[in-house]
């Protein structure tokens, strides 16, 4: 029997360092959920001590999850693991991951701390966290450009002082696969009580190597992987689960370690739900995941899946959930079926003041789509979460011209905190008439970095779904909106991101 390979996933925390992808607390339990379907066995929920916000989401994460461990990410401080120890008092399984950079350049720049006292800190932060839980993770940042014995010495003794497992980032992204796959090898060679720890790993994919480096790792005797849904995270991500995931259980002939006990149906939903919610759209080509991941475009290659498919195709596309999206609901569908359905999906709704709400969201889209599938489910309780955060600014009403031959324009009313207020405006076209509208009775300067459309579903009545990017002293912020009508998905998204640039952050990043 091969061992299991531990998926730790960190969407929650490293995916939402990725700029302008936060999350609210309930969106971040809705992605927990799905996860736990999927019976991922580590979700690293947030860093407790960044903010009020993080500390709250961690919790409801910690107090809403059974069957998977929730790990709540620490620096090597007191404050950082007694927060983290409190916000993950009700979960069934908890993990506490603290951390210290230990490369020359992140310890003499940025720590300016000698190495003696970074060991010395390392080993006092792990004993702290077996106060809490006696499952501890300890990473050493920066492992990717750290010195050799220098690591064998922080490993060694981090796992005397406790830690279970101990994860080795490659946290700028800079090695190549035969380098890290080495770096692993060595260390559970060299480190002598190696044996008492999990070894893990942490990939960055500035170039690119996020998964082949995690693979090189597993390959030499890792058996934790830390990934993140869609490869959100950090700059340009982290290394994508379901690629892990489907590498290991495709190529099983060469790992000696299975990840048979996920339900993998669970991946095409999972990876939906996170670029639903943080609008972060997921490219095409993208491997298991992008919409051209099963087509086959050419006639050769059709005529081969046809006689035999294993001609063209190392993996079925419903054994990663391609299927799953199927048509669920309509237009006779009643509140049972909907709650029941929504249930099925992990969303549970706090009352059935909440329930009564989006049935009739959920009517109003039937009238408009006779066919509704899990996605515009999905897209209706984000839409609905979206909504309750716009606090400052709301839609009340939009009126577009569009017409050949003539310049658009938009009519557009907003309730600006409690005020109401209507503007017109011009524009190259009907969303840039709208978006210049809004923009007149909003004054926030802040500029506009993307503008995307997606279809959640296919066919002509598909809700757009509609990601938003602004850009203010500095800070970028993303919004979604959906709708049937793009022009007011726009909008909405549009509204939303306006409304996340206008509330206050207090919010500190873990690696700084
Ligand atoms: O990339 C990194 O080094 C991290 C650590 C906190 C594990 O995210
Ligand atoms: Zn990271």
């Amino acid at each position: 029997m091969s061992k299991q390979l531990i998926i730790f996933d960190t969407t929650l925390r490293d995916g939402e360092q990725s700029p302008g992808a936060s999350m609210t607390r309930d969106e971040k339990v809705r992605i927990a959920k799905a996860l736990e379907r999927m019976r991922v066995d580590v979700i690293e929920a947030g860093f407790p001590v960044a903010s009020e916000g993080d500390f709250e989401s961690v919790k409801a994460v910690a107090d809403a999850i059974k069957d998977s461990t929730v790990c709540g990410l620490a620096r090597a401080l007191d404050k950082d693991i007694d927060r983290a120890g409190e916000a993950l008092k009700g979960a069934n399984s908890a993990r506490i991951h603290t951390f210290i950079a230990t490369s020359p350049i992140h310890m003499k720049m940025k720590l300016r701390m000698e190495p003696d006292a970074v060991v010395e800190q390392a080993v006092r932060a792990v004993k702290r966290a077996r106060q809490f839980t006696d499952n501890v993770e300890f990473s050493p940042e920066d492992a990717g450009r750290s010195e050799l014995d220098f690591l064998c010495r922080v490993l060694e003794a981090v796992i005397d002082a406790g830690a279970t497992t101990v994860n080795i980032p490659d946290t700028v992204g800079y090695n190549l696969p035969h380098q890290f796959g080495g770096l692993i090898g060595r260390l559970m060679e060299r480190v002598p009580n190696s044996d008492k720890a999990v070894f893990s790993v942490h990939c960055h994919n500035d170039l690119g190597m996020a998964v082949a480096n995690s693979l090189a790792a597993v390959a030499q005797g890792a058996r934790q992987v830390e990934c993140t849904i869609n490869g959100l995270g950090e700059r340009a991500g982290n290394a994508a689960l379901e690629e892990i995931v489907m590498a290991v259980s495709t190529r099983r002939d060469v790992f000696d370690c299975s990840v048979d006990h996920l339900d993998r149906t669970q991946i095409v939903p999972c990876s939906r739900l996170v670029s639903s919610i943080t609008g972060f759209t997921v490219q095409p080509n993208k491997a298991i995941v992008g919409a051209n991941a099963f087509a086959h475009e050419s006639g050769i290659h059709q005529d081969g899946v046809l006689k035999s498919r294993e001609t063209y195709e190392i993996m079925r596309a419903e054994d990663v959930g391609w299927s799953a999206n199927r048509m669920v609901l309509g237009k006779h569908s009643g509140r049972n079926a909907f709650r029941t359905r929504l249930q099925e999906l992990g969303v549970n709704f706090a009352s059935e003041e909440e329930l009564n709400a989006a049935f009739v969201r959920f009517k109003e889209l039937a009238d408009k789509k006779h066919e509704i599938f899990d996605d515009d489910l999905q897209a209706l309780v984000t839409e609905a979460s979206l909504e309750a955060e716009n606090e400052r600014v709301k839609l009340v009403a939009l009126k577009v011209c569009s017409e050949t031959g003539e310049t658009p324009n938009a009519l557009v009313t907003l309730k600006i905190d409690g005020a109401e207020k209507t503007a017109t405006a011009s524009g190259g076209g009907p969303v840039d008439a709208a978006f210049k509208a809004i923009e007149s009775l909003v004054n926030s300067g802040a500029e506009l970095q993307l503008y995307s459309v997606n279809n959640i579903t296919s066919g002509t009545d598909s809700q757009g779904e509609v990601t938003v990017r602004l850009e203010q002293d500095g800070r970028i912020v993303n919004g979604q909106g959906a709708d049937t009508d793009i022009v007011i998905a726009s909008a909405k998204a549009y509204i939303n991101t306006l409304n996340r640039v206008l509330a206050p952050v207090d919010r500190q990043h873990p690696q700084v």
